[in-house]
């Protein structure tokens, strides 16, 4: 199986805890709260990821990161900048990622993305949350499916037909849905 089949099939479970236990139509405070998880995994996150992309520049990661959409997106919700720098941040500095987990990593993050516009669209419909405070569930706009597109050309490309870089991949993203479910739905 291709990297990405593998990715999409052994975290299914994963998504679909997180699908049906992450209730983001609830109301503009219960969003607002969920944000806030979300702006802690990530700050703590991408620091990594851009230490991760420093050592081996594998993928575009700087244009992906999400934490000024998510900063923006706080700030149309009410919450100051100093609220927004004192919440509690999810630190990964004692589990770095290697290659391979690093793109575990970002095959979460980037599917968040991805699955973000199906997000948006309820959100919209709903209308529970103001349309600006939306920018974190449409990033890259019209750019969304060639953006993910790419993702998987660098994963291919990086991955190939080497099974431990395929596990490692694999372990990575569990690890991330994991993290994520603990932090934001303890
Ligand atoms: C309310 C919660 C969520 C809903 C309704 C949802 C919905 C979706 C949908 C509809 C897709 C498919 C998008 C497409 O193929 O165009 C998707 C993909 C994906 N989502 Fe979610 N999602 C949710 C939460 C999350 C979260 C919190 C994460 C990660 C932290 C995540 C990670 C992913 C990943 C990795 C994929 C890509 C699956 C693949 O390999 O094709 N999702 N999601």
């Amino acid at each position: 199986m291709t990297i990405a089949g593998r990715l999409k099939t052994e975290t299914a479970a994963a998504h679909d805890r997180l699908d049906a236990r992450l209730d983001l139509l609830q109301g503009r405070e219960h969003y607002a709260a969920a944000l806030a998880r979300f702006w802690g995994f990530y700050a703590g996150a991408e620091p990594q990821l851009d230490r991760w992309h420093a050592r081996a520049p594998l993928v575009d990661w700087p244009e992906r990161r999400k934490l000024p959409a998510l900063r923006s997106d706080l700030l149309a919700l009410g919450l100051t900048p100093a609220a927004i720098d004192a919440l509690p941040v999810r630190s990964f500095e004692d589990d770095p990622p290697d290659a391979g987990a690093g793109f575990g990593w970002l095959y979460v993050l980037e599917g968040a993305t991805l699955g973000g516009a199906v997000i948006a669209r309820h959100l919209r419909k709903a209308r529970t949350v103001p349309a600006a405070a939306l920018s974190f569930h449409t990033l890259y706009g019209r750019r969304l499916g060639s953006r993910w597109r790419a993702f998987h050309a660098a994963l291919a490309a990086w991955a190939g037909d080497d099974r431990a870089r395929g596990d490692a991949v694999v372990a990575g993203a569990l690890a991330t849905f994991a993290a994520f479910e603990e932090w934001c739905l303890p």
